[in-house]
């Protein structure tokens, strides 16, 4: 299906297109990039990037025929609604009434982003006015001129794709870009306004909802239906002690929070993810380890990785080397993270001596070698590990790749670091397995023989002792790190690369 998405190089845009790219559907998008940007675009042939203002489409003379308009694009946020109230009123509720034309002109359905703020009052602020007369005029015609609508009300929204610089971001994005850049935090007010937090990816989904089961007709909130302080989101980042306190703005409500369990009932849509999850995931072991700041990367990948790999063409995967992976765990689940990471790393980094310890069963081993294959990058790679299991798998790995040393070796005694002396010397890469404070002396032992611009890749995020022993050496050195999270925990890498 052919669905036209206003907004679609802004926050919420590029993750709705990147679902419905997901779902097969073809996307035109229409943006006049005031917030949107053009590293947001998708590279995919099934979309196409329009730049156009949403005044500036002709109804009459609009070639594509959408059987869906989802009309995202919008002057957004409050504070900035005070310096330019005509523009807000032209875009949000004159250009909203354009869709509509083109709509009605065209036989085409419509969901409108509303926003929660509806329920702070119609005047509270020009945002909130022009977001409502939006509301208002799809509400006419859907009552009185047959124009098939719903419209959805969303809950302060954050996630990969939001802004997180300028007068246009919302409070995650600019706290994540201020931690990550070492500036202060700000709280206008004292911090005790709540929020009800919802990510974007279930905000995508109840948007993808209302189209799969084409339920129009209904005004819908999508919310996450918990709300936090702005104190407390302060204490999830671990920085309540040095955030800046200012004088409150003006037109802020003291709460949000979604009791309407609408979307629930008529589109089944459950949200999933918690803000809290979503922060201590990234940073909270930093405060833990480091009481100077360091540099933090969120969101290396944006969001979960579109590809779908059919890992049973990895040469020498899972069914040869572990019979009890299927294909699904690989390629379905949240090890795409781990794949793509591998895989950006390699391309990135084009290695030369890769090393890992924590062989095991040799599943992260073989998606490195075949990226390595596949890049035409000539690396070698040395795995060593104690357990005289994994030798046959080790052997069968070998038989499709000659660059691959399986070493057998207790990494706690003299036989590692005679390797490492006498034949590896230089490290570009190395994988330490995070998982197992074992191998916290593997650490320590290799660092020495990395590279300058090398990088220790920690698998299971910050969830391990090793973790964090890796992060001070990767301060204390420069070593570069990146870490993978752990499977079951999409969201984010921290890393500098
Ligand atoms: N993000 C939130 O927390 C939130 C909450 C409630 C409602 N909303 C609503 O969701 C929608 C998307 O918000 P977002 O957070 O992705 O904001 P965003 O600013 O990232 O996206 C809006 C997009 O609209 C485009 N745009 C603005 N004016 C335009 C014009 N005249 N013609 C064409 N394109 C134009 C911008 O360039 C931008 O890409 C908006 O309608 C917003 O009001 C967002």
């Amino acid at each position: 299906m052919l669905i036209l998405v206003t907004g679609g190089a802004g926050f919420v845009g590029t993750n709705l297109i990147k679902r419905l790219l997901k779902e097969g559907h073809e996307v035109v998008s229409i943006d006049d990039y005031s917030t949107g940007k053009k590293e947001n675009h998708i590279n995919h042939k099934n979309v196409q990037y329009i730049k156009r203002d949403l005044l500036d489409i002709d109804p009459n003379d609009f070639n594509y025929k959408p059987a869906l308009i989802y009309h995202l694009a919008a002057k957004a946020r409050i504070q900035p609604s005070f310096e330019q109230p005509e523009e807000y009123i032209r875009v949000n509720y004159e250009g909203t009434y354009n869709m509509i034309r083109l709509a009605k002109k065209k036989n085409i359905s419509l969901i409108y982003a509303g926003s929660s703020s509806h329920h702070s009052g119609k005047f509270k602020n020009p945002y909130t006015f022009s977001k409502d007369m939006g509301e208002d005029i799809v509400k006419l015609y859907r009552e009185h001129f047959n124009l098939r609508a719903s419209i959805v009300r969303f809950y302060n929204v954050y996630g990969p794709h939001q802004l997180t610089e300028g007068g246009y971001t919302t409070l995650i994005g600019r706290w994540i870009h201020n931690i990550e850049t070492n500036q202060p935090c700000f709280i206008y007010g004292d911090g005790t306004k709540r929020r009800d937090f919802t990510h974007v990816e279930d905000i995508v989904d109840g948007l993808y909802k209302i189209l799969e089961l084409g339920k129009y007709g209904h005004d819908f909130e999508l919310g996450r239906g918990k709300n936090y302080s702005v104190n407390e989101v302060a204490e999830f980042f671990g920085i309540k002690e040095e955030v800046v306190y200012e004088p409150g703005k003006p037109g802020e409500a003291q709460s949000t929070l979604c009791t309407d369990s609408k979307a629930k009932e008529i589109l089944g849509w459950v949200p999933t993810i918690n803000l809290e999850d979503y922060i201590q995931n990234g940073i909270a072991n930093f405060n833990v380890i480091a009481n100077d700041k360091p540099s933090i990367s969120f969101d290396h990948f944006k969001t979960q990785p579109e590809v779908t790999y059919n890992v049973n063409e990895f040469k020498g995967f899972t069914t040869e080397i572990d019979s009890k992976l299927d294909n699904d765990i690989w390629s379905g689940g949240d090890y795409k993270w781990k794949i793509e990471s591998i895989k950006h790393i390699i391309n990135k980094l084009k290695p030369k001596v890769i090393v890992e310890t924590g062989f095991a069963t040799g599943r992260s081993s073989t998606v490195f070698l075949n990226f390595c294959e596949q890049f035409n990058i000539k690396t070698k790679m040395y795995s060593f590990e104690h357990n005289k299991n994994s030798k046959k798998h080790a052997d069968k790995l070998s038989t499709y790749f000659n660059n691959f040393n399986f070493i057998l070796a207790d990494t706690k005694s003299q036989d590692m670091i005679n390797y490492l002396k006498d034949e590896i010397k230089k490290i570009d890469l190395y994988f330490c397995d995070g998982n197992k404070n074992l191998y916290e002396n593997d650490i320590n032992a290799i660092y020495p023989y990395m590279n300058k611009g090398g990088y220790i890749l920690m698998d299971d995020g910050w969830h391990s002792s090793v973790s964090q022993l890796a992060y001070k050496i990767a301060k204390e050195k420069k070593i570069n790190l990146t870490l993978l999270p752990k499977y079951e925990r999409k969201g984010f890498l921290l890393g500098p690369i």
